[in-house]
């Protein structure tokens, strides 16, 4: 359904001097920077899947949606959607479609809601029994009837999310592309929002490109996660894979005697593992260890541990989902620059 091939996009950035001296160089004599955003996506979406497309701030996910859906031409590299080009028939291709961006709404701002979707459905074409009955379901699910007579600039963050997730649904479309759809959300309206993808994914077979720095969407929504960080591509597989593959991080937790005076430094000093491999946290007495077990194995880890410090309490258990994945962007080097 989604082919995504070497994916490349390239922006233009004007850079400035510091100071008004800078101000005005930069306006007669623009100094031009190119910035990657994405540098060689390459993934395969299937029809019917629900793919989770994460990777940490800035690493291209939206600039890669961008492109899947029409609004940006890539700089190199190919996609194909149901057989179609992006940018080559737009005007076909957004029949195919529906897109989420979380963090800008794609509504009218000063129409009513009701009347936004009138307009979406002669758009779309859609004819009056399939509309009447497609906003029936997603009256249903998402719970519309409490705003839908309000213009979408009155509305909270959670209702104009909901708006966009019912707006992104109403012709039926084959594939959706939601970049952050739960983000801010409170848990009642993410479920709400979890509830109409998984159901339309059921009942239509609709593939979904979902982004998320929710883990708990992916868990709950998604066969298979594409990770990318800086314009790459990461990982590609199932979460439970990942979670055989990377789930070697344990989490030591022990609390210390209260005459110890064992610091964070101290501990780390004497085991000499790398940083992805080994993060120390404490809090007054008690401390949190991550660590590679393949690195340092459990046994020898509490023996290391007992051998420092009188400890009143001790316990280990395995990382969580959540805890892999950040221990992969941190490997990644990821930075929120
Ligand atoms: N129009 C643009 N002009 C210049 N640089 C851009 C533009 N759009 C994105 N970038 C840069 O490209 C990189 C990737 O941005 P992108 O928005 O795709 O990241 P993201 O993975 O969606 O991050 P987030 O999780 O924060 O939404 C960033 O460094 C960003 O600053
Ligand atoms: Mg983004």
């Amino acid at each position: 359904m989604i082919y995504a091939e070497h994916l490349r996009k390239e922006f233009k950035k004007t850079v400035k001097d510091p100071g008004l001296k800078g101000s005005f160089k930069a306006l007669f004599n623009p100094k031009k920077e190119i910035v990657v955003a994405a540098d060689d996506i390459t993934f395969h979406v299937p029809e019917g899947e629900i793919l989770g497309f994460i990777g940490p701030n800035g690493a291209g996910k939206s600039t890669v949606i961008k492109m899947l859906t029409g609004i940006l031409t890539p700089t190199s590299g190919e996609c194909r959607i149901n057989g179609k080009i992006p940018t080559n028939d737009r005007k076909k291709y957004v029949k195919e479609i529906g897109a989420v961006f979380g963090q800008r709404t794609q509504l009218w701002w000063d129409l009513p809601l009701q009347e936004t979707y009138h307009v979406l459905k002669e758009i779309y074409e859609v004819d009056d029994y399939k509309f009447k009955k497609r906003m029936d379901f997603l009256n249903e699910v998402l719970e519309l009837e409490k705003f839908i007579k309000s213009p979408v600039r009155t509305l909270s963050l959670g209702q104009r999310m909901r708006a966009d997730i019912a707006a992104s649904m109403l012709h039926s479309p084959k594939v959706l592309f939601l970049d952050e759809p739960t983000i801010g959300l409170d848990v009642v309206v993410k479920d709400n929002i979890r509830q109409a993808i998984m159901k339309i994914n059921k009942e239509e077979k609709t593939t979904v490109v979902l982004t998320t720095h929710d883990i708990s969407d992916i868990e709950l929504l998604c066969d298979r996660i594409v990770m990318i960080d800086k314009g790459k591509n990461v990982y590609d597989g199932s979460l439970h894979k990942l979670r055989e593959n990377y789930g070697q991080t344990r989490e030591l937790v022990f609390e210390t005697d209260n005459s110890s005076k064992l610091t964070e430094e101290q501990f780390r000093k004497g085991l000499n593992l790398k940083k992805s491999d080994l993060v120390v946290e404490r809090e007054q007495n008690s401390f949190k260890v991550k660590f590679n077990s393949k690195k340092i194995p459990v046994g020898e880890m509490l023996g290391y541990t007992l051998s420092l410090t009188k400890v009143k309490d001790i316990s280990v258990k395995d990382a969580d989902i959540e805890e892999i994945i950040r221990s992969l962007y941190r490997q990644g080097g990821a930075s929120d620059e």
